[in-house]
């Protein structure tokens, strides 16, 4: 089976002093989360779509998906204490509800990020199956400058093998819940990306190009950003 899971568990700290988590927030007319959710149903492969939020937003999402979206493989599903065990949940609700089949396959997407692409979308389900742990990246354009101690550079990695992670990040379930269920609770605090956990269990991760404009939106400057990309698109209609 083929599921999606798109990931709005999150409170949406960093948006400042808005009222509802960034993902409800309004973009042209529409909450965020339907614009993201829009996508996924167009793809005909998948099996399931859930909807990952927060418990006390579970009734909000389901009401807003009901008013814009009609499409009955669309769940809505409780997340996580964080963003690895928003996923988690995703895999633990398919293991309760359908069993976990050894080629099963989960597309994982950030709520926040509205204005990913078919293309996107049907690669990263084809690496899934074939590779088993797939991540969206674009080649960095800035020169990434580490600092291990915040004050002085300790390291300027070469660009040309520098890129940047966005999502959608896919996995084959079976795996990666094993990986992460060997994990101890220290481990599941300093492995906050799902692709590192594969990485570091010895899985090869292969690489899906994303786009410059499938940006996550995390500020309020990003929100202005995802208006103006709207914005154009209509202008250039
Ligand atoms: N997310 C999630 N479950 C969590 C935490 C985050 O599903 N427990 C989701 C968010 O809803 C978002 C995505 O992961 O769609 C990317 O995370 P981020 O931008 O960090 O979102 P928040 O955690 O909501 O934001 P902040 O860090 O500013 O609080």
């Amino acid at each position: 089976m083929i599921y999606a899971e798109i990931l709005a568990g999150g409170k949406g700290t960093r948006m400042g002093n808005v009222s509802m988590p960034k993902q409800y927030l309004p973009l042209n007319g529409k909450p965020v989360i339907v614009h993201t959710v829009e996508k996924f149903i167009l793809n005909s492969r998948f099996d399931k779509i859930f909807v990952a939020s927060p418990k006390e937003w579970m009734n909000h999402t389901e009401d807003v998906l009901k008013k814009h979206i009609q499409d009955d493989r669309v769940v809505v599903i409780e997340g996580g204490t964080d963003r690895n065990e928003t996923i988690m949940n995703g895999i633990r609700y398919v293991e309760k509800n359908f069993g976990l089949n050894d080629d099963d396959v989960v597309i994982t997407h950030d709520a926040v990020r509205p204005f990913l692409t078919h293309r996107i979308i049907e690669e990263n389900i084809d690496a899934a199956l074939k590779y088993g742990t797939v991540d969206t990246v674009i080649t960095a354009t800035d020169t990434i400058v580490e600092s291990t101690n915040h004050e002085f550079i300790t390291d300027i990695p070469v660009r040309d093998v520098m890129y940047q992670g966005q999502t959608p990040q896919s996995f084959n379930m079976k795996m990666i819940y094993g990986h992460y269920n060997a994990l101890s609770s220290e481990q599941k605090e300093i492995l906050t990306d799902a692709c590192k956990i594969c990485l570091l269990a010895g899985e090869k991760v292969n690489l899906v190009k994303g786009e410059i404009f499938n940006i996550k939106i995390t500020t309020p400057y990003d929100l202005q950003v995802a208006n103006a990309i709207i914005q154009e698109r209509i202008n250039n209609d």
